[in-house]
């Protein structure tokens, strides 16, 4: 894991410095989770140690729970600030992520598809992927084109986020991602999988058929993704 993230964030410094050189910010997607945590810490290090600067960086994330406000701890919101955000020079204005207390969210969702278009596009898109497959919380049954959107998250998907909620009561049902059709439109995919739960399915992603039935397997068409795994998690392959 720590070598995955050392390579994939030495990689990302030279492309935000690349990007930057030719005059514009860099455009990063950004997910939440667990399996970020040692990469963002990678980032970070590589921040304070003056190799990385977010100061022209503009950054999408994937998804956000429905019904939380970003001050509740388990918010993808408070996960960012806490995660990367607070460690980093990345400027307020520059940070996007779904709110998950809108009231009109067709209208939020269509609203956050054109920011992205406007910015010109995700140029690097760092995914996880759930038990289910999912990438963003694109749940089984996705479709490939799907755009920004309310959706509900899967029975396992509730379970996995139980013990951080303290229960699966208190589990959001629903969320807002971005749709497949969003992530698949970035320039360059990484996919980070680490531990023997997700080895089922990083398999399938890799190995089955494409389907809308594992949104992880519509990367294998992708002219520019990689699986970042560690041993377990790559047991299956
Ligand atoms: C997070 C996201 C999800 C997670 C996935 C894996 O923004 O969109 O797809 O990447 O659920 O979660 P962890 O990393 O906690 O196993």
């Amino acid at each position: 894991r720590a070598e995955a993230c050392r390579i994939l964030a030495a990689e990302l410094a030279e492309l935000v410095a690349s990007i930057n050189a030719s005059g514009r910010p860099a455009v990063l997607g950004l997910a939440t989770g667990r399996t970020p945590l040692p990469f963002y810490a990678e980032l970070i290090r590589l921040h304070r140690a003056g190799q990385l600067s977010f100061a022209n960086v503009v950054t999408f994330n994937l998804d956000e729970y429905l019904g939380l406000s970003a001050d509740h701890p388990e918010s993808y919101h408070a996960f960012m600030r806490r995660e990367l955000f607070g460690h980093v020079d990345i400027p307020a204005e520059n940070i996007h992520i779904p709110d998950g207390t809108v009231t009109d969210i067709p209208a939020h969702c269509a609203a956050y598809e054109k920011t992205i278009r406007d910015a010109g596009g995700i140029d690097f898109q760092l995914l996880g992927i759930g038990r289910t497959g999912h990438i963003g919380f694109n749940e089984p049954g996705s479709p490939r084109d799907s755009r920004t959107r309310r959706v509900e998250l899967d029975p396992i998907t509730r379970q996995d986020a139980a013990p951080a909620f303290g229960g699966l009561e208190n589990v959001p049902t629903h969320a807002i991602s971005m749709g497949c059709g969003t992530i698949l439109e970035a320039r360059k995919i990484a996919l980070l999988a680490w531990g023997e739960a997700k080895a089922a399915i990083v398999n399938e992603a890799l190995s089955g058929p494409v389907t809308d039935q594992v949104s992880a397997s519509f990367l294998q068409q992708h002219p520019d993704a990689t699986f970042y795994v560690d041993a377990d998690a790559g047991a299956r392959l």
